[in-house]
């Protein structure tokens, strides 16, 4: 008999890309995806635990499917996944007497087991052990089943956790001690991406470019992922300062397949707050990094996080914060609100700052940053730009693609190119987006290799 699962995701890609694995673990036991909880046997609510509210958005979204249970008899299945479940466990069964699962991020290629044990013993499971090797293992990719509209895209998993326990941060309590996938294991899942069409790989990992597996680094991977002809282009997030070695660095000089963008958080302009936040560089030694980063590649966009009012900083550190964005010129950037975060060192501090303070510091961070970005985009108008079409507009005839930039662009071009790559003149900056206009199709990925 067939069932239908709906996934609800919150938070960063990794949990994109676990709940699209989710998905392929229930395949074989007949559950088809649906798009709303209303239509579903079983409901699964991904969750994220890094900044605020994220435990009560759980609850609240909890008592609407609570409600809808009850309305069917009982009839239905509710899980938490993520991190959410992983911190809270067994206090998300008390609270919420209809939730029948709760399981972490290592646990969900257990969940047809999960399900089962759910049905023998008629009694809520928890399971937030942790054995990332296992999980992998057991999440052999048949069938791919990114969401359609990417489908020309695809986030690959390689690496997972973290050990660098920045005292703000939840992850390392969260996902665990850092872990290298296997590079054969990789690659075979992006040949199989590859063969169903997928053209633009983005490696995920918490601490992606500490990747490593034996003589295995970042940069030896993307090379050989590289050599796979489907795949024309990849990119890689999120990545630490501190990790960013020599090769990788080169690679994205040498290695034409390697898109000219990078995600490089750095948190806080201010040496002190960067030390008490335990970040384990200094920003002298990210603009030095920033500076080999475009000499290897002029072209390259840098992006980054940025935490405001983290326990402690002054008026004068928030300056500082600012100075270094006016020298990095960013093509984009987050910055968030400091969020104390249970069993994180930071949250326990007795000099928090002000919510009205952090507000005010917020407003003018993203003020600047907005600007940059809006003149990173300017800065496109004009040129012809390399575009992988993704998927359809809203308005007909339009399609939305990707620049090497990683920004949308919207072009007037048939349906049937979805999945190519075209050159596009950029005419106009719209809010987060660029329009173009179709030049030409660009043979293979606009790479010889
Ligand atoms: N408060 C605010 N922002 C946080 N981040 C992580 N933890 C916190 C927190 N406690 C931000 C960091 C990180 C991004 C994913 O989320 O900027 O890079
Ligand atoms: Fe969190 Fe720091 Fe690890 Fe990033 S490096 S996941 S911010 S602890």
């Amino acid at each position: 008999m067939s069932k239908s699962v709906f996934v609800k995701t919150y938070g960063c890609q990794m949990n994109v890309y676990d709940s699209a694995r989710m998905q392929d673990v229930l395949a074989p036991l007949g559950y088809g995806i649906v798009e709303t909880a209303e239509e579903a046997d079983l409901v699964i609510l991904n969750t994220c635990h890094i900044r605020e509210k994220a435990v009560e958005k759980v609850y609240s979204e909890l008592g609407r499917y609570r409600d809808l249970k009850a309305a069917r008899g009982g009839n239905m299945t509710i899980a938490v996944a993520g991190c959410v479940g992983q911190a809270e466990g067994e206090e998300i069964t008390r609270r919420m007497k209809s939730v029948d699962l709760v399981f972490g991020p290592q646990t969900y290629h257990r969940l047809p087991e999960l399900l089962k044990q759910r049905e023998d013993t008629g009694l809520a499971v928890v399971e937030i052990e942790f054995a990332v090797d296992d999980k992998f293992k057991g999440l052999a990719r048949e069938q791919v089943r990114q969401p359609s509209s990417r489908s020309v895209t695809a986030f690959l998993t390689i690496q997972e956790g973290c050990d660098k326990f920045c005292t703000f941060c939840v992850v390392p309590y969260t996902r665990g001690a850092e872990f290298s996938r296997a590079p054969a294991q990789i690659v075979e899942e992006a040949r199989k991406l590859a063969d169903q069409g997928v053209r633009e790989l983005t490696l995920l990992g918490q601490n992606v470019n500490a990747y490593h597996s034996g003589s295995a680094t970042l940069a030896s991977l993307i090379t050989e992922l590289s050599q796979i002809g489907g795949i024309h282009r990849i990119r890689y997030m999120t990545s630490h300062p501190r990790d960013m070695s020599d090769d990788l660095i080169e690679a994205h000089g040498a290695n034409p397949k390697l898109m000219p963008y990078l995600h490089l958080p750095i948190q806080s302009g201010s040496d002190r707050v960067l030390k008490a936040m335990n970040r384990g560089h200094t920003t002298d030694q990210y603009l030095k990094l920033i500076d080999r980063i475009r000499a290897a590649q002029p072209r390259i966009a840098m992006t980054s996080d940025f935490i405001v009012g983290f326990p402690g900083e002054t008026d004068q550190e928030f300056e500082e914060t600012l100075q270094l964005v006016r020298d990095v010129n960013y093509a984009g950037a987050y910055s968030f609100k400091y969020s104390p975060r249970p069993g994180t060192p930071a949250a326990t501090r007795d000099d928090q700052i002000p919510e009205t303070v952090k507000n005010e510091r917020l407003v003018r961070l993203q003020a600047l940053l907005t600007g940059q970005q809006a003149a990173f985009y300017q800065s496109c108008v004009g040129q012809t730009l390399t575009v992988l079409l993704e998927k359809s507009g809203r308005q007909k005839g339009q399609l939305i693609g990707r620049s090497p930039y990683l920004q949308s662009v919207h072009v007037e071009a048939p349906e049937s190119l979805i999945g190519s790559f075209i050159e596009a003149q950029i005419l106009s900056v719209g809010p987060n987006s660029l329009s173009g206009q179709y030049v030409s199709l660009t043979p293979n990925g606009g790479h010889l290799i």
